[in-house]
């Protein structure tokens, strides 16, 4: 897996663009600066993005590949963010550190995402927001994930973030302009969640 990701990343071309995703864009900006976790960074143009807008990033991938690209774009824009190179399955941050995680096409194998996405929600402090926006299970284009339990469903979102309140969630067909690998028309799920208090 990490091996596809460092062959994609080492192109001298940005996979995705070095603009930040449209959605994360417009929903970020809503709220105040905190801390941000930004999982499967990949080349760090979501991480860079927020990190413009004055948030603390902490972003994390697989790819050494990506961690450089992200690296030498933050420089380039003159901002800076603390990248880690590793797998979620064996990274660890304290419980209710960051304000808002940001999940922008983190597809994660079928038998981990519930998982992953329960050890994601327990860093985020209540009444931190999650930005979400992945391809969904009615994704027919030739690119992005093919393996369906990859994909995801707003059924799954409301399962893993039962605790959030929800502020979007919707199937949605847009048009994707975001590097080489995103283009064309995609089905996505756009989700964005603030975590309850536990009283709440
Ligand atoms: C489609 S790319 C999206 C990159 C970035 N979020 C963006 O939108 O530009 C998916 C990324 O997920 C990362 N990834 C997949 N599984 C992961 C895991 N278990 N831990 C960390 N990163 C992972 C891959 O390395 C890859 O960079």
């Amino acid at each position: 897996m990490q091996q596809k990701w460092d062959e994609r990343y080492k192109e001298q071309e940005f996979a995705y663009g070095k603009e930040p995703n449209l959605f994360f864009k417009e929903w970020l900006a809503k709220f105040s600066p905190g801390a941000i976790l930004m999982p499967a960074d990949g080349e760090g143009r979501n991480g860079v993005f927020a990190a413009q807008l004055g948030w603390k990033v902490t972003s994390f991938d697989l790819s050494v590949e990506g961690q450089a690209k992200a690296l030498q774009l933050a420089r380039d824009k003159h901002v800076t963010l603390s990248y880690i190179v590793g797998d979620l399955e064996h990274l660890h941050f304290e419980n209710e550190t960051f304000d808002a995680i940001g999940l922008i096409y983190a597809h994660f194998s079928g038998d981990k995402k519930a998982d992953f996405h329960k050890q994601l929600d327990n860093y985020l402090k209540p009444g931190g927001i999650i930005i979400f926006e992945a391809f969904s299970k009615s994704h027919l284009a030739a690119y992005g994930p093919k393996e369906m339990d990859m994909l995801y469903s707003k059924e799954e979102i409301m399962v893993d973030f039962g605790n959030y309140e929800v502020l979007v969630l919707a199937e949605e067909e847009i048009l994707l302009d975001e590097g080489k690998y995103h283009i064309g028309k995609g089905s996505v799920i756009r989700f964005i969640g603030k975590k309850k208090s536990p009283m709440a």
